[in-house]
């Protein structure tokens, strides 16, 4: 089988497609820098799919190392390129740690698929890059605004970057994934997201609330102009999302007939509230959470969600999994790492 190398496949939609990808008997290779991420992920991984990916250390800002690192690489068919920082606050603070660190990372990669004829690359994109758009559903066709963020600018780079690679290189193919929210994790309980600090991202913090981590969750405004007055967004199983690209491996391998540089919306098509959430939460998991309604956090826009419609038709791909399974798994998740810290500590 092809041999896929996934970059940033220690972390939370890396360590979750790597799952899928060894399901469907692709032989994984892991890089990464662990700089967000633990590398007793990988035992997570065996556990479940009975193998170890092989696993490499390593920064691909770094030129030297990533021309290193590839040139040991024989017959990698497909990279999946992961590895990025993503906290969207945090780029606004640190912009330079974020361009060098995004675009710097693709480039190398870039140049060095190049030099090894690697053929194909799945790029992780976000749906960060419409900002507010005018009308909902978004389509890939929606006009992409000016970036909100650094961070969202490293994803618009990057996919400019990747679509004039594409134009220069007509032999080397590019599916950009723009992921909406992911969400859950793994039904076993096995691996799941692994937050630093104080979490950014709303099922986090509802399941580290839910838990007693945290004291109290806050609603960032409810003065938006949706049904309830909290902010939408399209929330997705983190393991539907590694199903997509799966779907997206497999259309490279087509790409004759579809041009070589490509970009889908990965989402449900469904737009939930931030109260609909917790409240579908205390449902699932019979916990009350502890909230309260509080100002508007800047830099959130007030909604978005996916028309899923190209996805569906071109990948053959379409979100199987319900809200309901996602935070039951965040659930089951959060569980899983309060016990495994307690154990610790005692
Ligand atoms: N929220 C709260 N309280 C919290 C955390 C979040 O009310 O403690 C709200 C936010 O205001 C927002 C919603 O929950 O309305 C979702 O927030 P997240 O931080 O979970 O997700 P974002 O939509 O802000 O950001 C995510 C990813 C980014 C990506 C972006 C694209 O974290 O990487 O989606 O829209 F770029």
């Amino acid at each position: 089988m092809p041999k896929i190398l996934v970059t940033g496949g220690a972390g939370y939609i890396g360590s979750h497609t790597i799952i899928e990808l060894i399901k469907q008997n692709y032989k994984v290779i892991i890089a990464d820098n662990l700089s967000n991420s633990d590398i007793r992920v990988l035992d997570g991984i065996e556990k479940i799919t009975g193998i170890k990916p092989e696993f490499h250390k390593i920064d691909f800002a770094d030129t030297k190392a990533t021309k290193d690192f590839f040139d040991k690489q024989k017959n990698i068919d497909t990279i999946i390129h992961f590895a990025a920082f993503k906290a969207v606050g945090e780029s606004v603070d640190f912009p330079l740690k974020y361009y060098k660190n995004n675009i710097f990372s693709l480039i190398n990669i870039l140049e060095n698929m190049k030099k090894n004829m690697v053929k194909n690359i799945v790029f992780s994109s976000s749906c960060t890059v419409y900002g507010q758009a005018e009308r909902m559903p978004v389509t890939e066709k929606t006009p992409i605004k000016k970036a909100d963020s650094p961070y969202g600018n490293t994803k618009q780079i990057g996919e400019d970057i990747l679509m004039d690679f594409g134009k220069a290189n007509p032999n080397f193919n590019v599916v950009a994934l723009r992921y909406f929210n992911p969400i859950g994790a793994h039904e076993t309980g096995i691996i799941g997201e692994l937050p630093k600090g104080i979490p950014n991202n709303l099922i986090p913090f509802v399941t580290q609330t839910a838990i007693g981590i945290r004291k109290q969750l806050q609603i960032f405004g409810n003065d938006y102009n949706t049904p309830d007055g909290t902010a939408i967004r399209d929330y997705i199983h983190v393991c539907d999302l590694a199903t997509a690209h799966v779907a997206a491996i497999d259309r490279l391998k087509n790409k004759e007939k579809f041009g070589n540089f490509e970009v889908f919306n990965v989402g449900t098509g469904t737009g939930i509230s931030v109260l609909e959430i917790v409240k579908e939460f205390e449902t699932v998991t019979g916990q009350k959470l502890n909230y309260k309604i509080v100002g508007r956090r800047k830099g959130d826009i007030e909604k978005v969600w996916a028309d899923t419609k190209f996805a569906e038709k071109q990948l053959n791909w379409k979100a199987k999994r319900t809200l309901s399974d996602a935070l039951s798994s965040a659930w089951k998740w959060e569980k899983t790492i309060y016990n495994e810290q307690m154990t610790m500590n005692k």
